[in-house]
């Protein structure tokens, strides 16, 4: 696992989703909402509009995971999510974005994961972590060999994710999202987090014991594992020093 820490997350973030759709115009993205991934998400559509960006006409685009109970076209979807922050302004066409299908909870987790296998998999997967350590919607407790499937959020998540509601009420209780096991098949993972807020879980995460109770500890069992944080994020990281001699010292050639 490579951990940087430093201000430049958005930009190294689209760098390295820039290399790749530039190498392989028909990569498979998948894609977190949440506030974490938006400045790399902006970034990216600043250089698409600047007109240095690769074409992403060919690219595919899967989500980690979507609320259930919330109606079709309800703007905190987070199929509208991900339209408005980043498809669209990449011109990138609806039909090529897929997610787990909340009218169809029963089969969706099967159906996605069979659509994530027919596009030949997620070449690099953008990740956020919830204060609790969750990732995707994978509350503590999840099977780190989890696949796609309903998920009961905890009261943490809800009351973290009432800002994008207006109250907590409004939140849905269930969400459809990848597993643990589901985001371990991507090629290259690459988690953004920010802010103190952040700090205990990136420690859990990256220092921590591969545990269920911190779901986003499975990235260590992943060959290419990426965490961007800013400094306030790795404020309880034992091994800060190193992690930013490491960085200092890495050879130009081997990007992210
Ligand atoms: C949300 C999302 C996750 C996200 C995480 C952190 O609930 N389901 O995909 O990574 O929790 O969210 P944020 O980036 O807004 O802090």
């Amino acid at each position: 696992m490579e951990v940087v820490i430093g201000p430049s997350a958005a930009v190294l973030a689209a760098d390295a989703i820039e290399a790749l759709v530039a190498s392989r115009p028909d990569a498979v993205l998948g894609l977190a909402t949440g506030s974490s991934p938006l400045p790399t998400y902006q970034e990216l559509v600043r250089r698409h509009r600047a007109g240095t960006a690769p074409s992403y006409d060919e690219v595919r685009c899967f989500l980690l995971d979507e609320y259930v109970g919330l109606p079709a076209g309800h703007p905190q979807t987070y199929r509208e999510t991900i339209f408005r922050e980043l498809t669209d302004a990449l011109g990138i066409s609806r039909d090529r974005v897929a997610g787990p299908d909340p009218s169809d909870v029963r089969n969706a987790g099967r159906r996605y994961e069979e659509a994530i296998v027919a596009a030949g998999g997620v070449d690099l997967q953008v990740l956020g972590i919830g204060s609790d350590g969750h990732l995707a919607f994978n509350e503590p407790g999840s099977s780190l060999a989890s696949l796609t499937r309903i998920k009961t959020l905890t009261a943490r998540t809800r009351a973290d994710n009432a800002r994008f509601f207006g109250s907590v009420d409004a939140v849905p209780h269930h969400v459809l999202t990848q597993g643990l096991g589901t985001i371990l098949r991507a090629r290259h993972l690459l988690l953004l987090a920010a802010g103190a807020g952040k700090a205990d879980a990136v420690a859990a995460a990256v220092e921590g014991p591969l545990s269920a109770s911190c779901p986003a500890s499975v990235l260590q069992l992943h060959p290419h594992a990426t965490v961007l944080v800013d400094a306030a994020a790795a404020v309880r990281l034992e091994r800060a020093s190193y992690y930013r001699e490491v960085y200092a010292d890495k050879p130009d050639w081997q990007g992210l």
